[in-house]
């Protein structure tokens, strides 16, 4: 009887079990925001390079390193993503889509208009399906480049600014740091001791 008590516990715990596993269901939505997130970063990382080359023929040495810095970041996120995707079992080949180099000043403006794009519409959309769906490996990720999207915009903001009104970099940082886990980017002189959405230290900071 004690015997027949324990088999049946096990085949209840076994059979709750598998019924757990078959109920959790496949976060179909963010999948295909994983995929749509890659493919922006790594378009962003390869447009920002471009326009950091750009930025450099224009004299615009200042510019051209935030821009080296930001297209770090970007691919940061693009591997983040990719990482939160590949843990969900799918496999995707990351590919940039076309872009347009023109000036310093229209490819800020430019900039500034993919950002907001993905820090007021993108990431907001994709943190909350990603909550609906409960992937917290692409919330984090999705959060951290939804963040970092908030800064670029301002440093973007910045540097258009300073072309506006004294057609020079007067005024914006000298160097820039980039937190090689989140893509968190910094204005070098004012960096924290641990990056302030992943906690990684200083020391491992990228310097640009
Ligand atoms: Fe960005
Ligand atoms: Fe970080």
């Amino acid at each position: 009887m004690k015997k027949f008590a324990i088999f049946s516990f096990a085949a209840l715990a076994a059979g709750a079990m598998l019924l757990g596993s078959c109920s959790k269901t496949t976060p179909v939505k963010t999948i295909e925001n994983l995929k749509a997130g890659i493919t922006g970063e790594t378009t962003a990382s390869a447009k920002y390079a471009a326009f950091a080359a750009k930025a450099r023929t224009e004299g615009y040495d200042t510019i051209a390193k935030m821009f080296d810095a930001t297209s770090k970041a970007e691919s940061i996120h693009a591997s983040n993503h990719m990482a939160a995707l590949t843990k969900l079992g799918v496999e995707f080949t990351a590919k940039a889509d076309s872009f347009q180099v023109k000036t310093t000043k229209e490819n800020l403006e430019d900039a500034i208009k993919g950002e907001n794009y993905e820090n007021t519409s993108m990431y907001p959309e994709f943190i909350k399906v990603a909550t609906e769906e409960k992937v917290p490996e692409a919330i984090t990720s999705f959060t951290w480049a939804f963040d970092t999207e908030k800064k670029h915009q301002v440093f973007y903001q910045k540097a258009l600014d300073a072309i506006n009104t004294t057609n020079a970099e007067t005024g914006l940082p000298f160097a820039w740091a980039v937190c090689p886990k989140c893509g968190n980017t910094y204005d070098a002189a004012h960096i924290d001791d641990f990056c302030a959405f992943c906690q990684t230290p200083k020391e491992k900071f990228i310097m640009f």
